[in-house]
């Protein structure tokens, strides 16, 4: 006979399974039975940090956190910007030293998802797995389409040497149907070539980077880190350039007054540069290809973000005492900040000086894209080896060591992505996932000290629970504040949290009953024989 429906008996088992938690030791024992190849070193961490976290925040947004938006959506710190960098360098150190103590204590593949399934329970991680998609998988997609933005400006400073076609090359051909549709307002007869009325668009050199992108990463790890390497003496030599050349042009009088646009200017410039540390917390994610986690990932995370916030401080000091940023400035500081004042110096070498900054800041994209894309995947093998998502894309490719079937599609998908997302919700979305994880991480802290005290933690958080509690307060401001002034992306975060809701309870959720079931009667068939 079919039980009775019992609906208290009902929410309490549902409760229980969404709130079941994933024992660290679990996760441990699963990643030294399936996992990654063990191959970073504390440099290769630390380059991998500078890679994640110099990227287009330094080389474009800085600009506008100095002077403020076009449109006037956000004011300018001015010279304050050094203030700027360092409140947002402050909001991230706290969330840094969280990560890196969970780091050290649970060194498995998939970062805040992880540790959110070791306090909080399967829902929970499942929905940041899914939030932090946005932060990778998104913030990948926007990535790319800025190193395109990057790519055809340097395309055109080479005009004179360079066939027409390629210095200039069709605007449907470089962009996304979004900036498209904007420019075609501004200007109907703009020759581009459509299907059913609609607009076709193929931002290609974006979508050929995440596919050069994907292949390195598919060969392998420690290749992907050579290449971020390389990148990153690029990019550390252009902006070493820029800080000693541009130091002989600096004017101190453009100094004064300091803060134009007074308190509000800070935090508006503080939220935007915040964008520019995004990226030190992908070190996480890369914990089970670790050669010593204990000892090397702290000095990765907090090294890397160290090492940034001196560079950006420095960056910032130069470029507000070479250009006035207390009135209006030109559109071409607020695209290219450091190659325009370079520029501007009016010396024989500095139109040299300008074509290497722009080549570094497309080297520092790229880095930013390498592991990007790297950690998305990493989060993604860890939600599979949990039933989140298919089995299949925990398949270690057997010649390169890496997981060659996720990693191709999480390619694939972004490139559908660079085809269809309008760009500017995406980045803002971006910012979302990342406060939503850097919150998340400082609150399983929290509850990992209280639930599981002797665990052993070979590094701690100092200070205890007031610096988890003081990352918290600073993230959920930064993401109180932006909720406050954005319009369709602060809509759209509840709607992507919907939609992860629903995936789960479709698919998560009973695969992991299936796997409850499977495991339970396998241990009842032991029992009988
Ligand atoms: N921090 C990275 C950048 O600035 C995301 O591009």
């Amino acid at each position: 006979m079919a039980e009775k429906f019992n609906r208290a008996t009902f929410t309490r088992s549902f409760l229980r399974h969404i709130t079941r938690i994933k024992a660290p030791d679990e996760m441990l024992a699963e990643a030294k039975e399936q996992g990654l190849e063990k191959s970073l070193g504390v440099w290769d961490l630390i380059i991998l940090g500078v890679g994640a976290i110099i990227g287009s925040g330094i080389f474009a947004v800085v600009g506008i956190a100095a002077a403020g938006s076009v449109d006037g959506s956000s004011a300018g710190a001015g010279p304050a910007l050094v203030i700027s960098m360092i409140i947002a360098a402050i909001a991230c150190i706290f969330s840094a030293l969280c990560y890196s103590e969970f780091a050290t204590m649970i060194p498995v593949a998939g970062g805040a998802y992880t540790y959110t399934f070791a306090t909080l329970g399967e829902f929970a991680a499942w929905m940041v797995g899914w939030v932090l998609m946005l932060e990778y998988a998104i913030g990948f997609i926007a990535v790319a389409c800025a190193w395109s933005n990057h790519f055809i400006q340097l395309l055109s400073g080479f005009e004179k040497v360079l066939p027409p076609w390629l210095a200039h090359p069709p605007v449907w051909l470089t962009n996304d149907v979004f900036s498209v549709g904007k420019m075609l307002a501004d200007n109907p007869s703009l020759d581009v070539p459509r299907f059913l009325g609609i607009p076709v668009c193929i931002n290609l050199p974006a979508i050929l980077i995440v596919l050069l992108i994907t292949a390195i990463l598919v060969k392998g790890t420690k290749d992907s880190a050579k290449m971020a390497g390389i990148m990153v003496v690029i990019k550390m030599a252009v902006i070493a350039l820029f800080i000693i050349g541009g130091a002989f042009f600096v004017t101190p009088d453009n100094w004064h007054p300091f803060a134009p646009n007074g308190i509000s200017g800070i935090w508006s410039a503080a939220f935007l540069i915040f964008f520019a540390y995004i990226g030190f917390d992908a070190l996480a994610t890369a914990a089970e290809e670790c050669k010593n986690p204990q000892k090397d990932l702290p000095i990765g995370i907090i090294g890397s973000l160290l090492i940034t916030t001196v560079v950006y401080v420095l960056v910032a000091l130069v470029l507000t005492g070479m250009q006035n940023t207390s009135g209006p400035v030109p559109l071409e500081f607020l695209k290219a900040p450091m190659a325009y004042c370079m520029t501007k110096t009016g010396q024989s070498w500095a139109v040299y000086a300008s074509y290497f900054i722009s080549i570094g800041s497309l080297a520092g994209l790229t880095s930013v894209l390498l592991v990007l894309e790297m950690a998305a995947t990493r989060i993604l093998f860890a939600m599979s080896r949990d039933h989140f998502i298919s089995k299949k894309f925990q398949k270690i490719d057997p010649k390169f060591k890496t997981p060659a079937l996720l990693t191709w599609t999480v390619g694939i998908l972004a490139v559908i992505g660079i085809l269809t997302l309008n760009l500017d919700v995406a980045a803002e979305l971006c910012n979302y996932g990342t406060f939503t994880s850097f919150i998340i991480v400082c609150v399983a802290v929290l509850i990992l000290r209280h639930t599981d005290p002797e665990r052993p933690r070979p590094f701690k958080v100092p200070f205890s629970p007031v610096t988890p509690a003081l990352g918290i307060i600073c993230c959920g401001g930064l993401m109180v504040y932006k909720s406050m002034q954005a319009g369709s992306s602060a809509l759209l975060f509840p709607v992507w949290l919907g939609v992860g809701a629903i995936i789960y309870l479709l698919y998560g959720f009973i695969k992991n009953r299936d796997n409850e079931n499977k495991i339970h009667k396998e241990l009842v068939s032991g029992q009988k024989d």
